[in-house]
């Protein structure tokens, strides 16, 4: 036993070098290697650059160095956008050759500061691979580019009478390779699982420069370890997707959705509970908005999904969605569902309104998918996406708000508002705090604080979106020290010279 411990304790000297002392040995891109890219790309638009030889104007640039939420910047210079896996490869070994730091970025939608660099590493875009290279309508096996929209993919398969087996607010910009990079949750997961289960295959640029080839279209393949899992919410830390191979489910023929309006929090667990009693196999989502977030996405103009009067005294919506195969069975369900909400002797809803039409469908959708966009709209938010107990949902938003509120911050001028919205079904909750500006003092007050919240519950720091740079200092919130450490050692076998997506989930 104690051989087995000095063992692995020299290995860690050997193979765990910390991530943040490699990234200071990281060199920056010289205008030699921008012209070394430009003869490896196909297209000269390939290359942004605004060191001498390309001279791309610094605002070009802004996009892709900025993220969505306007929290993060990067500083760099140079932007490949390649067009083929071979590409991609020559790329990366000149990288990995050079120490010079890759960030791979798809949509730059994420919400965790992943996507940007955190010095002036190179971006690589994966904006020119979008090509579909497969598609089998029996089995509903989609192979294609990395870079292909989520929502162009959604549009690929609708004729085939096949859906994505994910959807996700930033469905119009998001890329597929980005969403198994981080392992997007979404608004289907209660229905499809994770990406974890849909995603049959990967091809992988590795940080050597190398072509792992796991492109697989087999349900079943049990030959030995599944290394494509370790791809799967690596964020970019272990290689470059370039192609994903995803199985895709039947289009339902019939889809449904409800807005409830609860007067209770407490009412939301066995509201869960008989919804899914009553519903069994056609239930397909079950949202969560509070609120202060319902009335955020009115105010930004979501869409309104009930009167003044409906809203009035209620303390949270939950919106429900059925997916089925006979129209008539599925209303029948939910209209039965209604009725018994309605009438119960203590009712758990004050009032529910269902979609009449294709278009109330999507509205009553957009209500909730818009929450992220209001809450931008509002202010600057420190977003925590935390896996806690249902139970617990309104006791994270409730003392988050008192933490602020004892500081003197929730005052309108500093903090806006603090907001719950989420995955009821996957146990996810969207813990937002809205600010007028990013500043020190809000983040001492909510970190460690709700770290350590999350932490008493036993839960997770990040439920969907990830680490990225948001929450290395935070993992071990959630992960014991073991974990991190066989962490670090795998992030070193791939990935010696620490050139992939530097100090992004691990320190
Ligand atoms: P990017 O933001 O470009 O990158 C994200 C991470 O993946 C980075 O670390 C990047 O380096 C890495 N990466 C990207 N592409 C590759 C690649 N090909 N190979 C290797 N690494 C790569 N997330 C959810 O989980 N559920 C939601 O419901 C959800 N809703 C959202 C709604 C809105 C309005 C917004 C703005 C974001 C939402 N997100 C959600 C977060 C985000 O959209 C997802 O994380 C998405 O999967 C990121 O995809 P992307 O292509 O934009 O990746
Ligand atoms: C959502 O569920 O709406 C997304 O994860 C985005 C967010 O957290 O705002
Ligand atoms: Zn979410």
């Amino acid at each position: 036993m104690s051989r087995l411990w000095h063992w692995s304790r020299r290995c860690s000297r050997i193979f765990t070098r910390p991530n943040s002392s490699l990234a200071s040995q990281l060199n920056s891109v010289t205008d030699a290697d921008v012209l070394h890219f430009s003869k490896i790309l196909s297209s000269p638009s390939s290359v942004l650059s605004i060191l001498p030889s390309i001279s791309t104007s610094p605002e070009e640039l802004d996009i892709y160095n900025n993220d969505w939420m306007g929290k993060y910047f990067g500083k760099s210079t140079t932007v490949l956008k390649p067009k083929t896996t071979e590409e991609v490869s020559q790329i990366v070994k000149w990288c990995n050759d050079k120490r010079i730091g890759i960030v791979p970025q798809g949509g730059n939608t994420g919400l965790v500061g992943g996507s940007v660099p955190l010095r002036d590493e190179v971006i690589l875009s994966l904006s020119n691979m979008t090509q579909v290279r497969s598609f089998d309508p029996i089995s509903g096996i989609l192979v294609t580019d990395a870079g292909c929209i989520l929502q162009s993919l959604t549009d690929y398969v609708a004729p085939h009478n096949h859906i994505m087996p994910l959807d996700l607010g930033a469905k119009g910009s998001c890329q597929i390779g980005g969403n198994v990079s981080t392992n997007a949750g979404g608004l289907r997961l209660l229905r499809y699982g994770s990406l974890h289960g849909s995603v049959l295959g990967l091809e992988v640029v590795l940080p050597d420069g190398s072509i792992l080839d796991q492109l697989t279209t087999l349900r079943k393949d049990n030959t030995g370890y599944d290394l494509k899992q370790l791809f799967i919410g690596a964020e970019g830390t272990l290689g470059i997707i370039t192609g994903v191979s995803i199985l895709t489910p039947p289009a339902p023929q019939a889809s449904n959705n409800v807005i409830l309006a609860l007067p209770r929090f407490e009412n939301v667990l066995p509201l869960y509970k008989t919804v899914k009693r009553q519903l069994s196999e056609i239930l397909s989502a079950f949202e969560f908005i509070d609120r202060t977030a319902y009335d955020l996405a009115v105010k930004h103009g979501q869409g309104r999904a009930l009167s003044e009067e409906e809203v009035e005294g209620a303390e949270c919506f939950v919106l429900v969605e059925t997916s089925g195969g006979r129209r008539e069975h599925d209303e029948e369900k939910l209209n039965d569902l209604l009725e018994s909400l309605l009438e119960a002797e203590e009712p758990l809803i004050n009032t529910g309104v269902l979609a009449q039409n294709p278009a109330q469908f999507s509205s009553l959708w957009a209500l909730r998918e818009g929450v992220t966009e209001a809450v931008s709209k509002e202010g600057k938010a420190y977003k925590y996406d935390i896996s806690v107990p249902l139970s617990t949902f309104k006791e994270c938003v409730d003392l988050t708000r008192e933490r602020l509120r004892s500081k003197g911050l929730l005052n309108g001028d500093q903090v806006k508002a603090v907001i719950g919205y989420g995955h009821v079904g996957d146990g996810n909750l969207h813990l937002n705090v809205i600010a007028k500006a990013y500043t020190p003092e809000i983040q001492d007050a909510l970190e460690p604080f709700v770290f350590e919240l999350v932490a008493s519950h036993r839960g997770s720091v990040s439920a969907e979106h990830g680490i990225g740079a948001m929450k290395t200092h935070a993992l071990h919130y959630s992960k014991d020290e073991t974990s991190i450490a066989w962490m670090k050692k795998i992030k070193a076998i791939f990935d010696p010279n620490g050139i992939m997506n530097p100090g992004k989930v691990l320190e």
